[in-house]
Formats: structure tokens, C-alpha cells, sequence
């Protein structure tokens, strides 16, 4: 989809508009007299969005009655996008005039943001698309109040998204770890930051015993992605670093996946690592002036000839030793080994996002993320959450007591890879912490990285959920 950004303009004769207009100018635009009171009968019986035929071309007119612009407003602006798409995409249009009578900046751009997220399909695999593919391929927006650089960070943020989805859309069949890395390659290569990829030599070299414990029953080689984004004149003079969960399927290994279907969403299982990725494409795409780092460890979970076993004992990339009592809870074995190596960036703030629990998904579902921090990220904790209302990906915070510690105590080793029935999001991001000794904040995504069903511009499958949080979160980051 194509975005313009034009000044308002009188004369749009033909073209499919869409006017978003407040309750005292609609009615000055170019409406028959008839048509105003038609749109005055809709506006009074609360219809969102009135629709005008003109048989040449579609009108469309949502009329706002708000006084200021906030988080709630602003979700409710990119959810009326969805809505009018699903009504442009019923009359097949491909072009479309936004003409901004409301002025207020946010409020246009969250609607455009709304329009364009909506706008994505995951079409790969149809060998037949041509009825399925939306219709809309330009949309040109009319305003006095947008510069073209904000929609240029718009559009990067977007595509970040977008690159995200199409990442954890892809089944396993053609993203394994190798192919993952391969195509960060190419988000590098487009965005301008840097990717170096270890093998697994060099992953055994640095020790990284999580990870090549998860990998024993993989015929895959894993990989340790590290992305950099450093530009000149970066506000931060120690990077804030990334982690992202690239488990690029999930059968739980020789722990095989108990539950009828539960395997059936688990190439969404690096929904982390696509996030983290998607992330820093948008960052370095819209320049902003941040150095952040990516970090993604990456494997399939399969119970190969040589998988490793429940009663295991791994060495960690830190020296600590951990015994596996389950070997589905895979993602905290690999995260450990990245957060321990993050270490050696001098990170000013560590973010881990990770589809680690069912239990984060069965407490707050997809309406959110559910986020933990140790005590030197606490003054973080307030500015991530702020931007996460900002873009409606939202964080709850549960508790993170030291007693959760005793879960994970284990008879014969530094500590267990599982901690019993209670409070299992909690103690996988209490495990997680033995690994970390900078501010650092874990974010479990397993509820809203992958939707069952379409959800809004949130869309169906792969979500993207992350990527716009963590830009937010960088654009806004101050340094003392
Ligand atoms: N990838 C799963 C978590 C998951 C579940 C993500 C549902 C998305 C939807 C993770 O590796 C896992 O299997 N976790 C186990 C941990 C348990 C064995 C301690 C879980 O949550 O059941
Ligand atoms: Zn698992
Ligand atoms: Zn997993």
C-alpha cells in the first residue's frame, strides 16, 4: 500500500474519500443538502461511519465529537481504520482520499496506522490469491497539519510490523533457525543495521549450554543472531539491548507437548525473536538516534535421537548449572544463555520478549503483555509501560517476590528448569534472573503474539505484538 501526503485540496471529483471531520465542520463540506441530513440522522444515532454512494465513486464521513486525543481515543481512531477498510475492501476499491478536517496530528496518524496494519495478508502459500488479495493499493492523505516525515516513521514502523507477522506466519517447513537468520540478513541489509550470525561452533565455543541442550534433538544447526543498531550522535552511551525467544517450533521436545492441539501454534514460538527484529528494522529505519542491540538464540525444540531428557544436568554460557526437569520449558534455557551474554555489553536496560508460558496466556489472554522486572528496572518500568498504553500494547505487572525464588530450588544443581503448578509465568521469569545482573524487564508474550481469530488491525495469526512498543519505548527514551 501507498502512502502520500498532500495538502487539503477542494476538488476530488471521483475519487473514493474518506472525510474525517469533527461535529462543527462536517457539515460546510461538499455535501448535498439531502446528504447532511441523512449524515445528521446517522450522527445522532451513533453510526460511526456514514457512507455515501455516488455510484462513480464511495464517500465516506466519520464525524468526531472528541476534545482531546488519548491512548483510548487513539485506539479507537485505528480501530475505526479496520472498520473502514472492511467496508472499502466490500466495494473492491484501490485508491483512497483521506481528507483531514480534524487536524490533530495523532489522531490522523493513528488512523493511517490503523489502515495500514489492517492492510496486511499473509498470502505465501495460496497458489491462488487473486480473489483473496485486498483491493487497496494507494491511499493519499489531505492535511495541513501532517509533515511527511511523521508518515515516513509511520511507514518504517509498519513495515516493522509487517516483517514481524510474516516471520511468525512462516511454518517451520521454511523457517528453521537458519532461514531466520537469513532473513534478519536482509531486514539489515534494508534498514542499514548491522547482523553478525553465529554457527554452532562459535555457539559452542562461547559455552552457550542452553541453547545447544535444546538443540541436541534438532537436525538443524541453532544460531545466535546479534543485531546492532549505533548511529553517530546516539542519546544512550550504553546500548539498550533486546532479547527475543527464536524457538522456531515447539513440540516440547522428548516432554512432548501434552494437550490436544497444543502444538498446533507453535511455529509462533520465535514470535520474540520477530519482534526484537522487527524492532530494530523500524528503528534504524526511522534513524532514531538510539543505540540498541538484538540479540536472538535460535532452535527448534524436537525429540530427536540425541535430544536432551528430563534429569539432565546443563552448564549455562554464565557457569551456572541447571537441571532439566521438563524439556518443554526450552525458552528460558536459551533466553538464559543470551541474557548472560548481553552481559558483556554494558547494557544501560535489558528487555527479554518471549512466548515463555502458557500461564502468562491463560491469565490476561491476547488483551495484553505480562511483564516482570527486577529492582534496578523499576525506574524503567513506569516509561515502558507508558508506552505501551500509547500503542495499546499494553503490560501487566505481576508480582516478582524473592519467594517465588524457592520454586525453582533443585536437589542437585544451581536451579531447575520448572517450577511446579503455581505461578508459572513468574517462576520462568524468576529463573531468567539468575541470569541478569543490569536493569532488565521480561516480557511474556504468549497470550497476543499469535491470534486465532482476526482481531481488529491486529489482524489474524502472526500479531507483530512488540514491535511497536519497543519503538515507542526507544523514541521516547531519555538519558539523565
Ligand atoms: N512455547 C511454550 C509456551 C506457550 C504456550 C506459548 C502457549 C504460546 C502459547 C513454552 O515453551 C512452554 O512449553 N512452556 C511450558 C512450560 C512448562 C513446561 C513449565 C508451559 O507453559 O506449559
Ligand atoms: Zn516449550
Ligand atoms: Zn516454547
Amino acid at each position: 500500500m501507498k502512502l502520500e501526503v498532500k495538502s487539503l485540496q477542494s476538488s476530488n471529483e471521483n475519487e473514493n474519500i474518506f472525510y474525517l471531520a469533527t461535529s462543527e465542520n462536517y457539515k460546510k463540506l461538499p455535501f448535498s443538502e439531502q446528504e447532511i441530513k441523512f449524515a445528521e440522522e446517522q450522527i445522532a444515532a451513533e453510526v460511526p461511519l456514514v457512507e455515501f454512494n455516488r455510484y462513480t465513486h464511495k464517500v465516506y464521513l466519520h464525524v468526531s465529537a472528541e476534545k482531546t486525543y488519548g491512548n483510548s481515543e487513539l485506539e479507537k481512531m485505528r480501530k475505526l481504520a479496520f472498520s473502514v477498510h472492511t467496508k472499502i475492501q466490500e466495494s473492491k476499491i484501490s485508491s483512497l482520499v483521506i481528507q483531514d478536517q480534524l487536524n490533530n496530528s495523532d489522531a490522523l496518524l493513528a488512523f493511517v496506522e490503523g489502515l495500514s496494519l489492517t492492510n496486511y495478508q499473509f498470502l505465501k502459500y495460496f497458489t491462488d490469491t487473486k480473489k483473496k488479495k485486498y483491493t487497496l493499493k494507494q491511499v493519499s492523505i489531505q492535511t495541513n497539519v501532517l509533515a511527511k516525515e511523521a508518515i515516513d516513521e509511520l511507514s518504517a514502523i509498519v513495515e516493522g510490523v509487517k516483517l514481524a507477522r510474516e516471520l511468525v506466519n512462516e511454518p517451520l517447513s521454511y523457517l528453521t533457525a537458519q532461514k531466520l537468520s537469513e532473513e534478519i540478513q536482509k531486514m539489515a541489509d534494508d534498514a542499514g543495521f548491522t547482523l553478525e550470525v553465529f554457527g554452532k561452533k562459535k555457539i559452542e565455543s562461547l559455552k552457550m549450554g542452553g541453547l545447544l541442550a535444546v538443540n541436541k534433538g534438532s537436525v538443524d544447526d541453532p544460531t545466535f543472531s546479534v543485531l546492532e543498531w549505533n548511529p553517530k550522535g546516539a542519546r544512550n552511551s550504553k546500548p539498550i539491548v533486546f532479547v527475543g525467544k527464536g524457538v522456531v517450533y515447539d513440540t516440547g521436545g522428548v516432554s512432548l507437548k501434552p494437550t490436544k492441539d497444543s502444538m498446533d501454534l507453535m511455529k509462533s514460538d520465535m514470535g520474540g525473536a520477530a519482534s526484537v527484529a522487527g524492532a530494530i528494522y523500524a528503528i534504524a529505519k526511522a534513524n532514531l538516534p538510539i543505540h540498541v542491540v538484538g540479540l536472538i538464540p535460535a532452535t527448534d525444540n524436537r525429540p530427536g535421537g540425541n535430544a536432551y531428557v528430563p534429569g539432565d544436568v546443563v552448564t549455562m554460557h554464565n557457569g551456572k548449572t541447571v537441571e532439566v526437569l521438563n524439556t518443554d520449558a526450552e525458552g528460558r534455557m536459551l533466553l538464559a544463555d543470551a541474557l548472560s551474554y548481553a552481559d558483556r555489553y554494558n547494557p544501560e536496560f535489558v528487555i527479554d520478549l518471549a512466548t515463555l508460558t502458557g500461564a502468562a496466556a491463560v491469565a490476561i489472554g491476547k488483551y495484553g503483555i505480562v511483564a516482570m522486572g527486577n529492582q534496578a528496572s523499576q525506574e524503567n518500568m513506569p516509561s515502558l509501560k507508558k508506552a505501551g498504553d500509547r500503542v495499546h500494547e499494553r503490560l501487566v505487572e505481576f508480582p516478582f517476590w524473592d519467594d517465588f525464588g524457592e520454586l525453582i530450588e533443585s536437589d542437585i544443581a544451581d536451579l531447575k528448569n520448572l517450577g511446579g503448578r503455581d505461578a508459572g509465568a513468574i517462576t520462568a521469569g524468576k529463573f531468567l534472573e539468575h541470569f541478569t545482573n543490569y536493569p532488565w524487564v521480561h516480557l511474556d508474550i504468549a497470550g497476543p503474539a499469535f491470534l486465532g481469530s482476526m482481531d481488529s488491525y491486529r489482524g489474524k495469526g502472526g500479531s507483530g505484538v512488540g514491535v511497536r512498543l519497543l519503538f515507542e519505548f526507544s523514541k521516547q527514551y531519555q538519558t539523565e
